[in-house]
Formats: C-alpha cells, sequence, structure tokens
C-alpha cells in the first residue's frame, strides 16, 4: 500500500460549481468571490476581507497595510514556512526571528523580547499546525512595545482560541486557500481587517490602485492582487464541506493518538488550553525521526520533517550584514528541535481506514 502525505478533496461539486462560472459567464473576480468573501467573514468575525493570490501575497498585502517602511524589522518565529518571512522583505522590511515553544511550536514571547530594538515595527504571530498561539499574551507584549501584529492564520481557518476565530485579535490577518489547506481554492489568500482605513488601502494595493474596475483613473499606486471566480467556485464549495472536513481531521487525530501513545518513544504535538485544534498536519516527535522517517518511505508511507529553522535558511544569509544575532543557532533550541525529531503524519480528510490502520502498523513496526 502506498500512503500519500496529502490529498486535497475535491470532485464533483467542485467541478459542478466551477461549470457555474462558463455558463453565466462570468471567470474573473465577480458575484462567486464576493460571495466567498461574504461567507469567510461570517466564518472568521472579521469586518473586512479582500482576496488575494496565495497566502504569501496576501502577506505581503497585510504589511504594506500596516505601513511597513523601509528597513523595518518584523519578528517572526523561526518555525514557519518561508513564505511567512520572504514577505517581510518583498515588503521592503528585515525577518528577525523569534524561537517558539517546545510543545507547540507556536511563538515564544521571552525569545521576542531578546530582540526588541527600536527598528521593531510589528510581530507575526504564526498559527501554526491547525492550532493558535495564545493572542491575548501577544497583543498584550505588542501593545508593551507599540509593535502592528499581522496574525499568519495560514493554516488555521475555522481555529478559535479563547472563542476569537484566528485572524481576528491582530491589526490585520491572513489565510491561505493552497492545495494543502484545510479549504482549497488551489492557490489562494485572504487578508481581513476590522480597521477600515487599512481595508481602503488594501482595496487600492490590490486592484491597480483605484476600488472600482473599468476606470483607468488611479488615485494610488496598487497592483493586481486579485483572485479568480473558478478559484472562489471551489473555495465556495469547500466551505460548504467544513465541518466535515474538521470531524475527519480530528477522527484521524484521534486514531493516531489512541493507537501511537502506546510506543512510548513517541511524543505528541500538544495545543494550548483553550484553542481549538483542527490538525492541518498530525505531528509526532520521535528521538530518531530521520531513522524512522526512511523505514516509513521504504514502506510507501509519505512523511515530511517539520519546518526547516528559518535561521539557517541559505536565503537569509544576507541577514548577517544586518542583524547578525539572527542568524545564530543559540537563539533558537526548540525550532532546531521541531525540525530534528518531528514528522509530519498523512492526515488528509479521504485518508481511508486502512491507510490510517497502515500507517500506524508501519510505525508499530518500527518499534517492535
Ligand atoms: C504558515 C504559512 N504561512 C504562509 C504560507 C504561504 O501560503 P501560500 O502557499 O498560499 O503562499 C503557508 C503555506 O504553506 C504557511 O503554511
Amino acid at each position: 500500500m502506498k500512503v500519500n502525505q496529502f490529498k486535497p478533496w475535491v470532485g464533483e461539486e467542485e467541478y459542478k460549481e466551477i461549470e457555474g462560472c462558463f455558463t453565466e459567464n462570468w471567470i474573473t473576480e465577480g458575484p462567486k468571490s464576493k460571495e466567498f468573501v461574504k461567507q469567510l467573514l461570517d466564518l472568521t468575525g472579521a469586518k473586512y476581507g479582500v482576496l488575494a493570490p496565495n497566502g504569501t501575497l496576501a502577506i505581503y498585502l497585510a504589511l504594506r497595510a500596516i505601513d511597513l517602511k523601509p528597513g523595518d524589522q518584523v519578528l517572526v518565529p523561526d518555525f514557519t514556512f518561508l513564505g511567512s518571512a520572504s514577505a517581510v522583505e518583498m515588503a521592503g522590511g528585515v525577518p528577525v526571528f523569534i524561537d517558539v515553544n517546545k510543545e507547540n511550536f507556536q511563538l515564544d514571547l521571552d525569545s521576542a523580547e531578546k530582540f526588541i530594538n527600536p527598528k521593531t515595527k510589528a510581530i507575526m504571530p504564526v498559527h501554526i499546525y491547525g492550532t493558535m498561539a495564545k493572542m491575548d499574551e501577544v497583543m498584550e507584549f505588542a501593545k508593551k512595545h507599540n509593535l502592528s501584529v499581522v496574525e499568519d492564520a495560514a493554516q488555521a481557518i475555522g481555529v478559535h482560541y479563547k472563542d476569537k476565530h484566528a485572524g481576528t485579535y491582530g491589526d490585520v490577518s491572513i489565510f491561505s486557500f493552497f492545495a494543502d489547506k484545510t479549504i482549497t481554492t488551489a492557490e489562494g489568500g485572504l487578508v481581513v481587517t476590522n480597521d477600515k482605513k487599512k481595508y481602503e488601502k488594501l482595496l487600492y494595493l490590490r486592484n491597480q490602485g483605484r476600488i472600482e474596475r473599468g476606470s483607468f483613473i488611479h488615485p494610488e499606486i496598487g497592483y493586481n492582487f486579485r483572485m479568480t471566480d473558478l478559484q472562489a467556485a471551489v473555495g465556495l464549495v469547500q466551505l460548504g464541506k467544513l465541518d466535515q472536513i474538521i470531524e475527519r481531521k480530528n477522527k484521524i487525530k484521534d486514531y493516531y493518538f489512541n493507537r501511537l501513545s502506546k510506543i512510548k518513544e513517541i511524543n505528541f504535538f500538544k495545543p494550548f488550553d483553550g484553542a481549538d485544534w483542527i490538525p492541518f498536519r498530525v505531528g509526532i516527535l520521535v528521538e530518531e525521526a530521520e531513522k524512522l522517517m526512511k523505514y516509513m518511505s521504504e514502506n510507501e508511507v509519505e512523511v515530511r520533517t517539520f519546518f526547516y529553522p528559518l535561521h539557517k535558511q541559505p536565503c537569509f544569509k544576507y541577514l548577517k550584514d544586518i542583524i547578525p544575532e539572527t542568524l545564530d543557532s543559540k537563539n533558537y533550541p526548540n525550532s532546531i528541535y521541531g525540525y530534528e525529531y518531528g514528522i509530519c503524519l498523512p492526515s488528509f480528510p479521504t485518508l481511508s481506514e486502512e491507510e490510517l490502520d497502515y500507517v500506524c502498523t508501519v510505525i508499530e513496526k518500527y518499534y517492535e
């Protein structure tokens, strides 16, 4: 048996909804995009939202909306996908890495404190692996240091901390709808804010510096960060399936917990009290991660490591001339631990009972 790391759950229903774009002859951003944004705002409770081509560009837009200036520093967890930090560079800022905690790899504010300086403009909590950072503490920290907050909730649609949806604590926040996210539009993103001025700025930035399409007068500098109704059609169907996706992902997580917690060498990723968890991936932490992953691959189970620490990424070597301490491994023990010990198990909604049983059997055999 071969088990993939991830498969998006798309099919006949999404196909039918896309067909509507052709029968109604509207393929660019239009009625379906408008409805998709409306439903996303209903779900999250955010006041304003705009679509973006993907999560990375959504972060870029969010950073522009908080008026990031060249050279401004943004505190970004060392343990996240590259896009969280490359978008900071794209917006003219400097990503400064902070460590994460060892239980669930959300940002660590004690580490953040060490990097505060007069150039620090913003902090970016990244809600990693489908659960959330302690946003009440992040907001307090941001207030103390006069920082803007940009939540990277790429992996956290549907997730709450203390009854507030991810992305509704910060000044501007983003979600991604890439194929492996909880809901997908193939590629896609959303930027949300509760601030009308920032929303207006986002509208100009994403639509060629104007609010209305069809006009050739552009009051502001802006670009094209639109999505299409073809993608929004997929998103609408996916949103309709969200409850089923959450239920299935949680069943998968419980299955792994029940079977694998009997193996004393395995530790699990654990969310904070008060935070939901819609497992973006089910993560386990083991001492011999590399060996176990090799064994699983040989048995045709596709596994992934956890994120590679950003401070070690070759592309960020240039930071040595700007803020050398952000490349010093001494500052990131937990992020390094995550990479060295973490394994992402297959955990997508259409994973069958037989596949789940097979993945667990392979792991059990390794430890026998
Ligand atoms: C935490 C995080 N931030 C940002 C992104 C970037 O999103 P996208 O792939 O839609 O550009 C991702 C995508 O995997 C992510 O996981």
